[in-house]
């Protein structure tokens, strides 16, 4: 089986093609290198020992998508491309809606004339809003506060009126909660170029002194300590959820969602100092004001992902934090 792997250089996109490699699966994977770097390619073939095509390029691009349609029989496609930095979102949300949409419905359209209508589609629990209750469930109200989560909603509209239109199509739509780690080889992992806007990239870069100190967006709301609260999930628990989601759209077709978090609600603090413990150093934080935008507090009822996906996550926040820390050391030993 081939699955063509969109955004396949990315952070979570690298991690699911080395489990999709270790199950035994070819693949191709297109990236435009906008948030990555094309050494991640030799990376995931050191990690798995197999190889696979690369193409540089941009799913906006009809060109190169009917080129890799061509050239390969294609089964099934994880979409990951897509922009990801919500604050940008807000500030140029053209950008993102250009982006984001524009490269889905290429993707979807090459895809249909070349009868390939199995898809996996990277979403996220932003389109969750702020939920009345917790744990969420899937069936909860959408909505959105920001660009970039109105992209990933606006996809998620897309691909089940596709279905409506075609009941052809498989879709398998994955709401990711807060995925933090890295492979345990300290080969690939998330280390962002600019200032990270998420809460374990920026500690990580507090702990190798790249930046000074971690500000703590808020200790007043309604949580156990009054910071936030989130569900992290380690990358590589995330990554296999994707195979459960491709082995179920290659078998059936309908479009349904998942959940795929832990269930476990982890605050800013319990995080900050889990990361000192287990790696043996210290985090300079401070307490500052909220972030616009920002919940008290979300986490998954991932009870569904197990039963339609056979699939739950297994890695606890330990090491989601040694292996975070230890690719960014093992990366800079790199250079
Ligand atoms: C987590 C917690 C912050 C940074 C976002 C997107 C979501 C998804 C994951 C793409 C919050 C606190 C953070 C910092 C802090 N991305 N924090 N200091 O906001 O839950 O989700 O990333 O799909 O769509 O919305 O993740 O890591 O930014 O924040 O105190 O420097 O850490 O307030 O409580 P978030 P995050």
């Amino acid at each position: 089986m081939k699955i063509l792997v969109t955004g396949g250089t990315g952070y979570i996109g690298s991690h699911t093609c080395v489990e999709l490699l270790d199950a035994g699966y070819e693949i191709v994977v297109i990236d435009n290198l906008s948030n990555s770097k094309i050494e991640v390619v030799d990376k995931i073939k050191e990690i798995t020992g197999k190889d696979f095509k690369f193409y540089e390029g941009d799913c906006c691009d009809k060109n190169i998508l009917v080129k890799i349609f061509n050239e390969n029989d294609i089964d099934a496609v994880i979409h990951f491309a897509g922009f990801k930095a919500v604050g940008e979102s807000v500030l140029k949300p053209l950008k993102y809606y250009r982006n984001n949409l524009d490269s889905t419905i290429t993707l979807l359209e090459v895809m249909n004339e070349f009868n390939c209508k199995k898809i996996a589609f990277s979403s996220s629990a932003t389109v969750y809003g702020k939920p009345e209750t917790l744990p969420i469930k899937e069936d909860f109200p959408l909505s959105t506060t920001n660009p970039y989560g109105t992209t990933k909603l606006m996809i998620e509209d897309i691909l089940r009126d596709l279905y409506v239109s075609d009941n052809e199509w498989s879709i398998a739509i994955l709401r990711y909660f807060n995925p933090i780690g890295a492979h345990k080889s300290g080969l690939i992992g998330e280390n962002p170029n600019d200032i990270p806007n998420n809460l374990m990239p920026y500690i990580v870069k507090v702990a190798t002194k790249e930046l000074e100190c971690l500000s703590v967006f808020g200790n007043d709301y309604d949580t156990k300590d009054g910071t936030g609260v989130r569900d992290y999930i380690h990358v590589v628990d995330l990554a296999k959820g994707h195979i459960k989601a491709i082995e179920k759209v290659l078998k059936d077709t309908g479009v349904d969602a998942y959940n795929l978090g832990t269930g476990n609600g982890y605050s800013v603090l319990e995080i900050v100092n889990t990361f000192m413990k287990v790696n043996n150093i210290d985090v300079n934080y401070k307490i500052t004001d909220r972030r616009p935008g920002d919940i008290d507090a979300c986490y998954a009822d991932p009870s569904y992902a197990k039963e339609k996906l056979n699939w739950e996550a297994n890695l606890g926040i330990n090491e989601m934090c040694e292996d975070a820390y230890n690719f960014v050391k093992n990366f800079k030993e790199d250079k």
